[in-house]
């Protein structure tokens, strides 16, 4: 029997060449799926779904899937994914946890130090023919150094995290549902903050590293961004709902903050228009797992457990589900 699996994006070449060899494989256009109503248009007749962060796959798709066995997710985070509707529809889920840990922490601190250092506005002002020698006063920024990096979420991108903090000299102070164990603390130096209140109040640069759940929507709202220290950064690789969008946009215009990194918006792409005027606010467009060893580990993951859930494997045999 030949299965059919629904790609909804272009994704790297060896992830569909490996899903050809055990299935018939059609690829939607980038952008396509971005509706549930298309996408549930579209399903009947799949035997797979491997899907985008970007993809809302709903009840309504998920009803509409009647052939489905699996939705392969092409991202740690599910958030766009309905699990209850997937478990009560038999549908298993799966993620691509552990290899976009590096690539994401990388990312988290590229935009730690871009905000930190002014490196966008201070290439812009080369770029725009500004430099007219070394100034003693230009874009002068946050040392690193001895300076407390505050994580909300410690899994494994958190503590990836934490790990590159210890060589830039920084203290790690953390957050998480549960204590991670000792020896990870003191294996990465970190100490346990009781409360997001607290985090706040003494974190210099706050890393949010958490998935997004009913819990963590808008953790990080005007209260919060009140209680962090006016010259401390905020940098958001987890998903942008996570953080009251407008809220951070006013701390930044008047200065209450004193800065963000951000990979995630809480519309996508759309990004709070004061978002994008505001002063020192790094943006980019969702690239956290974006390098080539990453992409193509995801999508050797998600397609093994498509191809395992086709051809009959137990759920225990396969490492990546999350709705088994
Ligand atoms: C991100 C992601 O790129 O897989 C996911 O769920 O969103 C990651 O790959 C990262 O968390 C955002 O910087």
């Amino acid at each position: 029997m030949t299965y059919r699996v629904l790609v909804t994006e272009p994704i790297v070449e060896s992830a569909l060449k490996k899903l050809r060899r055990h299935c018939e494989v059609d690829i939607g256009e980038r952008g396509q799926y971005d509706q549930p109503a298309k996408l549930a248009r579209d399903i009947p007749g799949y035997d797979a779904l491997l899907s985008m962060l970007s993809n809302p796959v709903d009840r309504s798709v998920i009803a509409a899937g009647k052939d489905l066995k699996i939705i392969a997710n092409y991202a740690v985070g599910y958030d766009n994914i309905d699990t209850q509707a997937a478990r009560e529809a038999d549908i298993k889920v799966s993620n691509t946890p552990g290899v976009l840990t590096e690539a994401s922490a990388d990312i988290a601190f590229s935009l730690l130090l871009a905000a930190g250092r002014h490196i966008c506005e201070a290439q812009a002002y080369v770029r725009e023919g500004n430099f007219d020698g070394w100034d003693p006063l230009g874009f002068l920024g946050l040392e690193l150094n001895g300076k407390t990096l505050g994580i909300l979420g410690m899994g494994r991108i958190g503590q990836a995290v934490a790990r590159r903090a210890g060589g830039f000299g920084m203290k790690v102070l953390y957050h998480n549902r549960r204590r991670v164990g000792s020896a990870t603390e003191t294996a990465l130096n970190a100490s346990y903050a009781e409360s997001i209140e607290q985090l706040a109040r003494e974190a210099d640069v706050l890393s949010l590293n958490c998935p997004l759940t009913k819990e963590t929507h808008h953790i990080v709202d005007a209260e919060i961004l009140n209680m962090m220290k006016p010259h401390a950064l905020l940098i958001n690789t987890a998903r942008g709902p996570v953080v009251d969008e407008a809220a951070l946009a006013d701390a930044l215009h008047e200065g209450r903050l004193g800065g963000a990194g951000l990979d995630v918006f809480e519309e996508e792409p759309q990004l709070h228009p004061r978002l994008l005027t505001a002063p020192n606010c790094v943006v980019l467009p969702h690239i956290g797992s974006g390098t080539h060893e990453t992409r193509e580990a995801m999508g050797e993951l998600a397609v093994s457990s498509i191809v395992g859930v086709l051809k009959g494997k137990k759920s225990g045999e396969i490492s990546n589900l999350v709705v088994t």
